[in-house]
């Protein structure tokens, strides 16, 4: 199906090409680019998004607490114009929260493997996940993806611009295909970034792909007592989309969550040469983030690793590098270096840049069920670029 694609430049720099390989199933319609993500709510919803060549009327999720399976669900056909094959998804309800739920789609005689997953827990629980954003499908990539699948996180948190894909629609199946082997047993978690509303067809792709809460395009989700509001904010935080960040934060306050946690692909406060702190942003955003104490805010965008101190009122509160306590104020994450072609920054860090630095790297945040939330960067040769910690 996406045997060749010999000539295509990638909009994530010059040479080297995407590494597509050769669609090897054994037969067409065998189920490619399974995927899992969390439904609503995370503890007891799973969804399940995969993708064949040909429509059938047997299309099936089974699944059950152990490889035997047991339960069934019939999937949803994804139509969408951009479409390169027949898109399934299926919602799987109704599961015990921290459970391991084993599954396989397809049809008779066409299934995946049988692939084990994991649902969120309802109660305090410790847990670490990972997170990068501006990934492609190029070598740094995969290499990405590789760390990721050795660093084995809860989930994954993907901080938009996912495979580049920009209108080329089978860049998209080879993210996809590359991703199965981790995305199929971890739940992966976007946020929309600029290059998913793509020429003409907008974000078309991106939501029928993925298989996400709410209205997919800005969901929350709950990992025991931990609160994630992942936003939309390519259309510069309209005032729907700041409406609804504030409410989101509100509940999440009146819910009394432990942390609270926003992933977005555009930062606030960045110091990449050509684009600097996003003023704009700034004044829709920063004062909804200041005023229900994010703990994170967790952003792609700009392919470099940079990190604030915590930030109230648009100022850094301390220039303590690595220890701080709840309520110091928001500390701004800047992860998109995970694959695609890095930036370069403006010769003068900010006064809001604890540390930044040129590198391809993801974040391991660790959070134990008391004590403090730990937030690591580590490059792609394992070594720790950052690390910090918020006492509670
Ligand atoms: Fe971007
Ligand atoms: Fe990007």
């Amino acid at each position: 199906m996406v045997a060749c694609l010999v000539g295509v430049v990638s909009s994530q720099g010059t040479a080297p090409l995407p590494d597509i390989r050769p669609d090897t199933r054994a037969k067409p319609d065998t189920p490619w680019q399974v995927h899992v993500a969390y439904g609503s709510p995370a503890s007891t919803s799973l969804t399940v998004t995969w993708q064949v060549q040909r429509e059938t009327r047997d299309a099936v999720v089974e699944y059950g607490s152990t490889p035997k399976l047991g339960s069934r669900v019939d999937p949803l056909r994804i139509v969408y114009a951009s479409a390169t094959g027949v898109t399934y998804a299926a919602k799987l309800d109704g599961l015990k929260p921290a459970s391991t739920i084993h599954y396989r789609v397809g049809r008779p005689g066409a299934w995946s493997q049988i692939f084990a997953t994991r649902t969120a827990p309802s109660v305090p629980t410790p847990f670490m996940f990972t997170a990068f954003g501006d990934q492609g499908v190029l070598a740094a990539g995969r290499q990405s993806l590789a760390d990721i699948t050795a660093d084995a996180p809860d989930f994954h948190v993907l901080l938009g611009d996912v495979s580049y894909a920009n209108g080329f629609q089978p860049i998209w199946d080879a993210w996809f295909d590359m991703m199965e082997p981790f995305a199929a047993r971890i739940p992966v978690m976007p946020a929309i970034g600029n290059h998913e509303y793509e020429k003409e067809i907008g974000p078309m792709s991106y939501l029928g792909r993925f298989t996400l809460p709410e209205d997919e395009l800005q969901y929350t989700f709950d990992w025991g007592d931990v609160r994630f509001v992942v936003a939309n904010t390519v259309l510069g935080m309209t005032d729907a989309q700041l409406e609804w960040l504030d409410r989101s934060l509100a509940q999440a306050r009146k819910d009394r969550v432990r942390w609270l946690i926003v992933c977005q692909h555009f930062p606030l406060f960045g110091t990449t040469a050509g684009r600097g702190f996003n003023m704009p942003l700034i004044t829709r955003e920063s004062a909804v983030i200041d005023k229900y104490d994010v703990d994170l805010v967790l952003c792609g965008h700009d392919h470099v690793y940079e990190r604030s101190y915590p930030v109230i009122g648009r100022k850094p509160v301390t220039d303590e590098r690595t220890h701080y306590r709840k309520g110091m104020g928001p500390i701004h994450v800047i992860a998109g270096g995970g694959g695609a072609g890095l930036y370069k920054f403006a010769p003068r860090p900010s006064t809001f840049n604890a540390i930044r630095e040129l590198t391809h790297a993801r974040l391991r945040v660790t959070v134990p069920v008391d004590g403090a939330l730990r937030v690591e960067a580590v490059r792609p040769d394992g070594s720790t670029l950052d690390r910090f910690e918020i006492a509670p």
